[in-house]
């Protein structure tokens, strides 16, 4: 049995008003000026003025970079690393999604290391450590603020690469549920489909543990329990606050156990479509799952008991059918397209998507072993 390690490296301060935490929480390690990394979309809904309030407030100074953009590309990172230096700031806050987030690791980590985004992919391929980062999330999918990821995109490949160390962890996050009553239906529907997309890969990756196996259920439970009610109104504040908790208690467990094929298919998907993160991951998990089920059915019947689909007497096998009956069901009812081709999806791109698939390493720690021509399979499926 292999020996596993588990942290969580960043300090969560969560709660309607933890937005006022983040200039006293700066100034207490004597940071003095500060690079808030976002979108206009964040500027735009009102939800950096109480932020830089809070900063200014405390005496740090505050530089704002807001053209971050969806699945952002190399080239915005760059920028950032430039307006990070221009304004001789000593810290990041990321404010926003996982691309906001992202971006903010990934020029922490070329601030730290000098060169090219691109020289980062994989697993620790950098040496020094980044400037103090801390993250604010505003959506309900990536954890990335807990994470040990930022996902890049390289636009000369069509591909979102990876940066991969525990050290990309920021020192603290922020989870406000006041900021996150700006957020349409559909950005809560696909971003919450990434948390629980990540949850139920991490449930069933040969790396789980009882540690991530706590984090990965209870986030399942959340969002099998608030996930309709948030897409329904974003301002119930106590189902999107269950939504941000899960989707943080889920990057905590995936940051740990990892994942699998759905998120190895939904990066080049994603890449070459230009879907939402969380939409590629919802079109193809009840596929993935159906592949993966006899890899994983006592792990899919834990599943199914946090969606309340168990029933008495049901074998695993019936339970873990269940588990998948309930994810479709869920993403039914938030409207989720039941395939690929009714959001502009074709083939023409598939063997590109079969072989990029295969530079994920999640693949390798699948539930089930799997080939070009049963990724293929999944994505025809999935069409
Ligand atoms: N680092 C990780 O561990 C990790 C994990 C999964 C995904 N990702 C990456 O994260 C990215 C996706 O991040 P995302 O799904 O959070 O979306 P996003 O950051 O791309 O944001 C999506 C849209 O929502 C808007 N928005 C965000 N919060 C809002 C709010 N509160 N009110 C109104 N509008 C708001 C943004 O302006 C943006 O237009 C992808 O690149 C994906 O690959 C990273
Ligand atoms: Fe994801």
């Amino acid at each position: 049995m292999a020996v596993h390690s588990f942290a969580v490296t960043t300090r969560v301060h969560s709660g309607a008003g933890a937005v006022a935490e983040i200039g006293p929480a700066l100034a207490e390690q004597n940071h003095s000026c500060v690079l808030i990394v976002t979108d206009r979309g964040i500027v735009d809904a009102g939800l950096l003025a109480p932020v830089t309030r809070s900063l200014e407030d405390s005496g740090v100074a505050v530089t704002v970079f807001d053209k971050v953009l969806p699945d952002p590309e190399e080239s915005i990172v760059e920028a950032v690393v430039e307006a990070y230096k221009a304004a001789g700031c000593d810290s990041l806050l990321a404010v926003g999604g996982g691309s906001s987030l992202d971006v903010a690791k990934a020029a922490g980590v070329v601030v730290s290391n000098g060169g090219a985004v691109a020289d980062y992919e994989g697993f620790d391929a950098f040496a020094n450590d980044l400037p103090p980062l801390y993250a604010v999330p505003t959506t309900v999918g990536t954890g990335s603020e807990v994470t040990f990821a930022a996902v890049i995109t390289l636009p000369s490949q069509q591909f979102k690469m990876s940066i991969l160390s525990t050290r990309l962890a920021p020192r603290a996050a922020f989870l406000d549920p006041a900021l996150l009553t700006t957020l349409p239906p559909h950005v809560v529907a696909h971003t919450g489909m990434d948390a629980l997309t990540h949850a139920v890969e991490g449930m069933t990756s040969p790396l789980s543990t009882p540690f991530t196996n706590a984090m990965n259920l209870h986030a399942i439970r959340l969002i099998s329990e608030n996930l309709r009610a948030a897409v329904a109104d974003s301002g119930n504040m106590a189902a999107i606050g269950n939504m941000q908790a899960a989707a943080c208690i889920a990057g905590i467990g995936f940051a740990h156990s990892r994942l699998g094929i759905v998120h190895a298919m939904a990066h080049p998907v994603g890449a070459y479509h230009h879907l939402p993160h969380g939409l590629s991951n919802a079109l193809l998990l009840p596929h993935c799952l159906d592949f993966n089920r006899i890899g994983c059915e006592p792990q899919l019947a834990d599943v199914a008991r946090e969606f309340d689909a168990m029933r008495p007497g049901q074998s695993e096998r019936e339970a873990a059918l269940a588990a998948i009956e309930a994810i479709r069901d869920l993403e039914s009812d938030i409207g989720i397209p039941s395939s690929m081709g009714e959001v502009g999806v074709t083939g023409e791109h598939f063997a590109a998507i079969v072989r990029d698939t295969f530079r994920s390493r999640n693949v390798d720690i699948n539930p089930r072993k799997v080939t070009e021509a049963d990724i293929l399979q999944i994505l025809n499926l999935a069409l």
